[in-house]
């Protein structure tokens, strides 16, 4: 009897152990390149607004992401693609180091979620066109890794006068 008690204890210490590892093993999921994302995107000191406003404005009828707000920033090398009234210049040309950042909320004052849009010519998550997605929360989770090279978000950016996949000139005209 005693012998059971201890072998049980023992299971159930090992099965701690097991849920403790294996939470920790979730957080280190989390690739390198989204939290690179991340961090850059929530340090928001240096960035441009388009047309140099920090307004939130209401999404497009375009527009892929379900949030209802938006707002969108350039850091200092994108931000040098941007004209006279804080729009993309015709047939701009990111450099590489470029970072554009859609800061999408889910009311007038919650963010919800970045995305991402970040120039590394030789990252191995970037497209053809050397650029690196992402799509990561408020809060550090990811909604779609950056490993995924923009599967889901490059059609849509392709359409119809994107300039290098830009579309806040299209529909914030
Ligand atoms: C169905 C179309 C569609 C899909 C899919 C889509 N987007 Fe967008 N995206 C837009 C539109 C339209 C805008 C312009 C702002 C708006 O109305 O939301 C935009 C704006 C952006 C911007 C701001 C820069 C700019 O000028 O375009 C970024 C960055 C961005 N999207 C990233 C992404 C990422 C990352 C994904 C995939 C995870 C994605 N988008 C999927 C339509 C889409």
């Amino acid at each position: 009897m005693k012998k059971t008690k201890t072998l049980l204890s023992l299971l159930v210490t090992l099965l701690f152990i097991i849920i403790i590892l294996y939470s920790c093993k979730k957080d280190d999921e989390i690739e390198a390149i989204d939290k690179e994302l991340y961090n850059m995107a929530s340090a928001t000191d240096g960035f441009t607004w388009f047309k140099f406003s920090s307004a939130l404005l209401d999404k497009s009828s375009g527009s892929g992401h379900p949030q209802p707000y938006l707002r969108v920033m350039y850091n200092t090398v994108a931000a040098t693609q941007l004209d006279s009234v804080g729009k993309i210049i015709t047939g701009a040309a990111f450099a590489e180091g470029s970072l554009v950042v859609k800061e999408l909320y889910e009311n007038s004052t919650t963010l919800g979620r970045y995305a991402v849009l970040y120039k590394k010519v030789n990252d191995p998550n970037a497209d053809v066109n050397g650029w690196v997605w992402g799509y990561i929360n408020a809060d550090g989770s990811v909604a779609e890794s950056g490993t995924k090279k923009g599967s889901s978000c490059i059609n849509c950016h392709s359409q119809a006068d994107n300039i290098d996949y830009m579309l806040m000139n299209k529909y914030f005209p």
